[in-house]
């Protein structure tokens, strides 16, 4: 794509010869000459491709591309006018080379032709796409930096960098889940017990159709079965037994499930119903349906009733943080939450609206991580001794 818009004849192979795929420019005259210069860029895209990217490699393939595009521009102006500079181009006499990715997806291919100097565009027909697009190619360029004409969370009041306002907002939005729902994940008492194996030993339900059909008459529960505890200061984890746990401790049913209405209600927010599709992608690609088979037929049938009272509050408190930066939400209401942070370095309602806008989104996108790692489809993961992700992979898997 890049070397598509940047068609001639590059110093040293450039990047086009690789890129485009085209026969070889005319000024390469030898067949030897040509190959040498093929040879020459695969090394160099290699350099370039090697990551991080080091700025006099990605400075080199951008003089490159200009300098094809100058070339370019200046036979399409025909003869007779001056030839078009890379110093013109830089300088905005001349426009740089535009890319376009219609099925543009996450956004690599416009992000790379970005980096490489190119004007990118991106455009796909699925909304999260779009978001994802829009979180790595459009708000990091414009509020990447910090800004001291415009109002943030930086000690002095201005806008302190994308990256450093989704972490103050961010912290915002921990400390009011947190207040919210901290009862439901308290401090367990520490009997310096330790399971020898780390693990309680149970022998798994042998026959898959049996689970099947217990999962589809909802005669499947959850159970506690083990603790996973960190010390403070301490390295490494502690294992308990579900049984060692005080009853106490453990997190009410009924009360969790009111709990989800009360909020529902409040923040207009519903436990996802979607149904789960039955199908199979193809004969040989399970997609989503394997767990439609145990019973699992809507989306919130994936998480336990705390797993989903806790991604409902995270989502209802991102809902709320734009109205709380751009001041929509009472300033009282906007002080008491911020109060819980323990800091306030600006007032709510100072934010530019896009500005909040990209804050949210970036936000909205660490909820999908939650749900990514507290579905009850996620394990644990002994090597690494921490729980695995929903999606290993394009599909959910019965655990
Ligand atoms: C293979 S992915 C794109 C990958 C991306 N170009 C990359 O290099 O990472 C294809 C994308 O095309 C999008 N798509 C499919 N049909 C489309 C249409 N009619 N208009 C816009 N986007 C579409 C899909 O939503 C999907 O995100």
């Amino acid at each position: 794509m890049v070397g598509s818009t940047a068609a001639g004849c590059l110093p040293g192979g450039g990047l086009w010869g690789v890129c485009s795929g085209e026969p070889i420019p005319a000024c390469q005259r030898s067949r030897r000459e040509a190959s040498l210069g093929r040879a020459n860029t695969a090394k160099f895209v290699e350099r370039l491709c090697k990551y991080p990217g080091d700025a006099r490699v990605i400075a080199e393939a951008q003089q490159h591309i200009l300098e094809a595009h100058a070339e370019r521009l200046t036979k399409e102006g025909g003869t007779g006018g001056p030839p078009v500079t890379v110093e013109d181009i830089i300088e905005g006499r001349a426009p740089r080379p535009k890319v376009l990715d219609m099925f543009a997806g996450g956004g690599a291919i416009p992000l790379e032709a970005l980096r490489l100097g190119c004007e990118a565009y991106a455009l796909d027909l699925n909304p999260v796409a779009h978001i994802i697009e829009l979180c790595t190619l459009v708000y990091p360029q414009k509020y990447g930096k910090p800004d001291p004409t415009a109002k943030g969370s930086a000690k002095d009041g201005t806008w302190a960098g994308l990256a450093a306002e989704v972490r103050y907002w961010g912290n915002w939005v921990l400390e009011k889940v947190k207040a919210e729902i901290g009862d439901l994940y308290p401090l367990i008492p520490d009997p310096d017990y330790r399971a020898k194996n780390g693990g309680t030993g149970f022998q798994p339900v042998q026959g898959d159709l049996f689970i099947q059909t217990q999962g589809k008459e909802k005669r499947v529960g959850a159970q506690l079965m083990a603790v996973v505890c960190t010390r403070p200061g301490a390295k490494g984890k502690t294992y308990l037994s579900g049984s060692d746990l005080p009853a106490e401790l453990l997190p009410d049913e009924e009360a969790v499930h009111q709990r989800i209405e009360a909020l529902c209600k409040k923040a207009r927010l519903t436990v996802p119903y979607e149904p789960i599709s039955l199908l199979r992608p193809s004969p040989n690609a399970r997609g989503l349906s394997a767990v439609t088979r145990h019973g699992l037929t809507t989306f919130g049938d994936l998480f336990t009733s705390r797993q989903m009272l806790c991604l409902l509050t995270f989502a209802a408190a991102v809902r709320e943080a734009p109205q709380v930066i751009v001041g929509q939400a009472s300033v009282e209401q906007a002080s008491s939450l911020l109060e819980s942070t323990g800091k306030m370095p600006v007032l709510p309602g100072d934010y530019d609206e896009e500005q909040a806008k990209g804050v949210a989104m970036a936000l909205a996108i660490a909820v999908d991580r939650v749900a990514d790692r507290g579905s009850s489809l996620c394990h644990w993961d002994n090597a690494y001794t921490k729980t695995a992700n929903t999606f290993g992979r394009q599909a959910l898997p019965m655990v």
